[in-house]
């Protein structure tokens, strides 16, 4: 499943009634339903330290519909003598609600629910006494963001051909654009759209992400926090309406949460002339469409 070099295709992206036609897509979600999209490079290095002999316990955090658990599942699939445990914020009666925890279990991952105060407190703290009793166990942080999911995000560059001078994706904790900063080429401008609230918490963390590893030295890029919908995996009707149509005339699809605020957002930035007919466009599709009903 992990191959360094993938055949990932790039098409070109249709709104609903309009003429822009300078907008393609980077299509990561195809590569799986669940390891698919950013997952699979946030792993692509991270697998290494997994097949440890010493890593027995394999352990990482999420909400019950994660995706980043859902990939973390498929892991599951691929390293079926480790011992896999989600630490989810919640309780057990989440889990008939959820097609993500259901998989979860079904796939044999221990999942551990955890009231929210404790659950911040074990992803801030790697060292809390409730890790105690797992020996050498190796902990994935939330989202799976962390130093070498960056690395692996750099290698979605290498994706993206050099006709392109803008690159536009979602982000939640900035581990993805800290690899795609790393990796964009000089005279491309990189622009995140954040999917919650909280520009400063999100400018800090893409700025340790990027504070490690090899320096750059050029560093184009921009966050636009006013396309969050009221926050995370909050939606309003015009970005509800907007997915629909977008779905309807695209042979792809996006969702309300990642993808759709990513493409609602790109579309307002294109009809307030944000760009011009001669940018080339790259939109960054990072999956996240583990149960749409095409699927
Ligand atoms: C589908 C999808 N797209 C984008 C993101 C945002 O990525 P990041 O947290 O690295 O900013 C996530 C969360 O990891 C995600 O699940």
């Amino acid at each position: 499943m992990f191959n360094k070099s993938l055949s990932i295709s790039i098409q070109k992206v249709n709104f609903p009634n309009t003429e822009i036609s300078n907008v393609s897509v980077l299509r990561l979600d195809a590569i799986d339903r669940f390891l698919g999209g950013n997952k699979y490079f946030k792993l692509l290095f991270n697998i290494d330290e997994i097949k440890k002999e010493n890593h027995q316990t394999i352990i990482t955090f999420g909400g019950a519909y994660s995706n980043h658990l859902a990939a973390f599942a498929s892991l599951r699939e691929l390293y079926p003598t480790k011992n896999f445990i989600a630490i989810v914020r919640g309780d057990e009666s989440m889990v008939e609600k959820s097609l993500t925890l259901t998989r979860l279990r079904s796939l044999n991952v221990d999942i551990q629910f955890v009231h929210a105060g404790l659950y911040r407190e074990l992803c801030n703290n790697f060292k809390h006494d409730y890790f105690n009793h797992f020996s050498n166990a190796l902990i994935l942080p939330e989202g799976g963001s962390n130093q070498l999911a960056v690395q692996g995000c750099q290698s979605i560059t290498d994706y993206i051909p050099a006709t392109f001078n803008h690159l536009v994706l979602p982000i939640a904790t900035g581990a993805t654009i800290a690899g795609i900063i790393r990796g964009q080429q000089s005279h491309q401008t990189v622009h995140g759209i954040a999917v919650l609230k909280g520009k400063d918490f999100l400018q800090k963390n893409i700025d340790t992400f990027l504070s490690n590893g090899e320096k750059r030295t050029t560093s184009n890029y921009t966050i636009h926090d006013g396309y969050h919908h009221g926050g995370y995996a909050k939606t309003t009707t015009s970005l509800l309406q907007f997915v629909s149509q977008f779905n309807e005339v695209n042979d792809f699809e996006i969702e309300p949460i990642y993808s759709g605020k990513l493409f609602y957002a790109l579309f307002k930035m294109l009809s307030n002339g944000l760009f011009s007919p001669a940018d080339n466009i790259l939109a960054i599709h990072t999956g996240g469409l583990q149960y749409l009903p095409s699927h």
